[in-house]
């Protein structure tokens, strides 16, 4: 993979795979995008609905990024997670290092920091901290074998015209039948043909307001 840092508007840094030309996140703000579209659709959404301790699945580890927020946002708010984010293709460690990702913590008085993140093992569980344990996988979504019961899903594998693999219906089809009533899937995607999809096998669908620069994005519950 030729992975290049690149600087997205809120000042916090993406990836871009200078091969196929595909982003990690949004460029107008990575950070930005995270916290809209997986802490406060998502996680938020999944601690109210839920309680206090919850099992969250992410389609795409990537950079970290978002099980970083995750984690932040966790220990901040003492909350339980007990994290579950698969990847079919990691990024290697000195590219992460590049990152700045840990200026998030910078006034935050965790001991913690996103090296020991993207340093987790792979196909093991850690415990990163009282509030957060995360079992990174390597494993594609189509082999995944749901075990937990998981509260919110973080659908952030490639847009459908970079990976259209990861937005087949049979995926979503078996992640329906294992997500327990109330569990939500958030994901930056609102093209139409996916959200009737989430429909077809069973979802509600809900179009939530994006992040800077991208009018809509979707949030689908299990009711
Ligand atoms: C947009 S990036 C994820 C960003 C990540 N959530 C973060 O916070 O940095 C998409 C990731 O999905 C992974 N991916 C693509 N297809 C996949 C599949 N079939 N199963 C698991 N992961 C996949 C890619 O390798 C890539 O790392």
């Amino acid at each position: 993979m030729n992975l290049e840092p690149y600087l997205t508007s809120d000042g916090s840094y993406t990836l871009i795979n200078k091969e196929t030309n595909c982003a990690y996140h949004s460029l107008h703000g990575a950070v930005t995008e995270g916290k809209v579209v997986f802490i406060n659709y998502g996680l938020n959404y999944a601690f109210e609905k839920f309680g206090s301790s919850i099992n969250l699945l992410e389609v795409g580890f990537g950079a970290g990024l978002h099980t970083y927020l995750t984690l932040l946002e966790a220990s901040n708010t003492k909350q339980n997670v007990f994290c579950t984010s698969i990847e079919i293709n990691p990024v290697q460690l000195k590219i992460c290092e590049q990152l700045n990702y840990e200026d998030l913590t910078k006034d935050i008085n965790l001991k913690l920091n996103y090296k020991d993140l993207i340093n987790a093992e792979w196909n093991k569980t850690t415990q990163l901290n009282n509030y957060f344990s995360i079992q990174k996988l390597l494993t594609n979504i189509y082999n995944f074998e749901y075990i937990l019961p998981y509260h919110v899903v973080y659908y952030s594998g490639f847009s459908h015209t970079a990976t259209p693999e990861v937005w087949e219906k049979e995926i979503f089809e078996k992640m329906f039948k294992h997500l327990p009533i109330g569990a939500c899937v958030v994901t930056h995607c609102a093209k139409g043909v996916y959200k009737r999809m989430l429909k077809e096998v069973g979802f509600t669908v809900e179009t939530l307001k994006g992040p800077p620069r991208k009018n809509e994005v979707t949030r689908a519950i299990k009711i």
